[in-house]
């Protein structure tokens, strides 16, 4: 399976199998091809990459343009994986017009497979919109970050009960109206583990979580943190596989070292002035 091309169709087979989909985010050309040659099945364009690779405070700023600029990078680095690419806060909610010719340069421009749109029933009539011309469309339920000033932050969702948005009832009636939609799959995201294990089981559609509990289909994390790529916090739910801010400041350091010393560049970084084949070949020319 490891080398096949990941279709939708196949994330659905996943789930039957019980075969948990392995989902990161990816945002440039490099991480998406260490993610893609490393397996992963689902790479995301995630509209986080305002807050981890812009340093903003939350991700409602994004644009689209910025999001098929991304895309593009990861599309081209990608062989194997299902690429989809995140629909921006208002690119989507104010007429399904927008949201079909939004979606559409996500698949046309981007070079995107699928789309994920925030939100449950509000949003429903939008995804049979999307999926009637068959632009596939992933759902979020839970904390949905483009819903920060309502949620008061980046609230955990679901512990109260009820039918209003943000409640246990509630998230559960989203999830299962993004289904009958036409969504493919759900991401659940910062609920109760209880929470998410029981809108996976309701789900014929795959259920993937972040900061959901254990018991869903899959798993999606930030690639920020899960390589320990962020200057500080990390979120409970994640768990950093690497230490690469340490790395990359350890290599920073000694560049700077070694700029200062006159050690870098040694004699076989500096390009000799005779076109002698030997001479070439120290200076790795060739
Ligand atoms: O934007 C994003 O990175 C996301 C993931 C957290 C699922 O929506």
């Amino acid at each position: 399976m490891k080398h096949e091309k990941i279709r939708i169709p196949d994330l659905a087979r996943m789930k039957s199998a019980r075969r948990p989909i392995a989902m990161l985010t990816a945002y440039d050309y490099p991480f998406a091809r260490i993610f893609d040659l490393a397996g992963i099945d689902v790479l995301l364009v995630g509209d986080s990459l305002a807050m981890v690779e812009r340093g903003e405070e939350n991700t409602l700023a994004v644009t689209i343009d910025e999001i098929v600029y991304h895309t593009r990078a990861v599309a081209r680095a990608r062989k194997r994986a299902l690429l989809i690419a995140d629909m921006p806060f208002l690119s989507y909610q104010i007429a399904p017009e927008d949201a079909l010719r939004n979606a559409g340069r996500l698949i046309k421009e981007g070079g995107a497979e699928a789309v994920k749109l925030e939100g449950g029933i509000a949003i429903a009539e939008t995804v049979r919109r999307l999926t009637a011309v068959d632009i596939p469309v992933m759902g979020h339920v839970g904390l949905t970050p483009q819903s920060v000033h309502r949620m008061g932050g980046h609230r955990v969702q679901g512990r109260k009960r009820g039918g209003a948005p943000g409640c246990r009832e509630r998230l559960a009636e989203d999830a299962l109206a993004l289904e009958a939609a036409g969504a493919f799959a759900v991401v659940v995201e910062g609920v109760p583990g209880s929470l998410g294990r029981e809108i996976a089981a309701r789900l014929r559609i795959p259920a993937i979580g972040i900061g959901a509990g254990s018991d869903l289909d899959g798993q999606v994390l930030v690639m920020h943190d899960m390589l320990g790529l962020s200057e500080t916090f990390i979120p409970r739910f994640a768990k950093p596989f690497a230490a690469l801010w340490k790395e990359a400041s350890g290599a920073a350091q000694a560049y700077l070292r070694e700029v200062r010393e006159r050690t870098f560049p040694a004699l076989e970084h500096c390009y000799p002035e005779t076109n002698d084949p030997v001479s070439r070949q120290v200076a790795n020319e060739d």
